[in-house]
């Protein structure tokens, strides 16, 4: 975690109309106090429907919760039938937009060039990306697992700069995890982000590589998210199923 605040998000996934969307910020925000701020960063990633009720109530309550999206169009604006500009996001004060989650790639093929586009777009309108990674359990049995992790950063993270990423978070996901109740180790999710991190060093340099926040994802819990903490590359969580629940999600953002 070195000097690196942790970032702790909750990625309601297609959960959550926006009156229960509020009604989990106002429980959240009632749960949290200004120590747990102080200790870590926390995002909410409501489906789009409710970006803008959440944003009012933190804005009008001043809730230091940051608001995140999940997904994004790279183009600003045009004939795309059902998408969502990064313009529309920054103008709701969205800060955080989740790319490349592997739902996204897995049910909806998106690619990793697809993933690099919609990057780069987060970036150039002022917000920060949480770039996803992860390998599937074929994978991860057949010892695949760096390859494919360094081989979706490489890509998702083409055309970025040193200076851009700052402004970058990383998500290691393993496919497997996700929604499963089966969380990788803290061991072997903290091996996969410590090479998530000396790649990025490759590339950027080791102290633009020591800033970047790489949250951890799949299947964490208020039982095992202060284990994973523990480990010195996990700066963070980017939580599904236990974050729709404020209670529990604020449990978590209480590691
Ligand atoms: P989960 O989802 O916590 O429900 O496993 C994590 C994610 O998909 O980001």
């Amino acid at each position: 975690m070195a000097g690196r605040k942790p970032l702790i998000s909750g990625n309601w996934k297609m959960n959550h109309t926006h009156l229960e969307a509020i009604a989990v910020v106002q429980k959240l925000a009632y749960s949290l106090s200004p120590a747990d701020y102080e200790r870590a960063e926390v995002s909410v990633h409501p489906a789009f429907t409710a970006l803008r009720s959440v944003q009012t109530l933190l804005e009008a309550d001043n809730i230091p919760i940051a608001l995140g999206a999940q997904d994004v169009h790279p183009a600003d604006s045009g004939a795309f039938t059902g998408e969502v500009s990064p313009v529309m996001l920054a103008k709701l004060n969205v800060s955080y937009v989740i790319v490349g989650h592997s739902e996204r790639r897995q049910l909806f093929g998106e690619t990793d060039e697809q993933v690099n586009q919609k990057l780069l777009a987060v970036l150039k309108h002022q917000m920060s990306p949480i770039l996803c990674v992860g390998e599937t359990l074929e994978e991860r049995e057949a010892g695949q697992t760096e390859a494919k992790v360094l081989g979706q950063l490489q890509a998702g993270l083409a055309g970025v700069s040193a200076q851009a990423m700052g402004r970058v978070v990383i998500a290691y996901e393993p496919i497997w995890a996700i929604g499963t109740g089966r969380n990788a180790s803290p061991e072997d999710a903290q091996a996969v982000c410590k090479a998530a991190r000396s790649a990025l060093g490759e590339r950027f340099g080791t102290a633009v590589a020591a800033q970047v926040r790489v949250q951890y994802g799949g299947s964490v819990t208020p039982a095992n998210i202060s284990a994973l903490m523990a480990q010195e590359d996990i700066d963070g969580a980017l939580v599904g199923g236990a974050s729709l629940d404020a209670e529990k999600f604020a449990q978590i953002v209480r590691w």
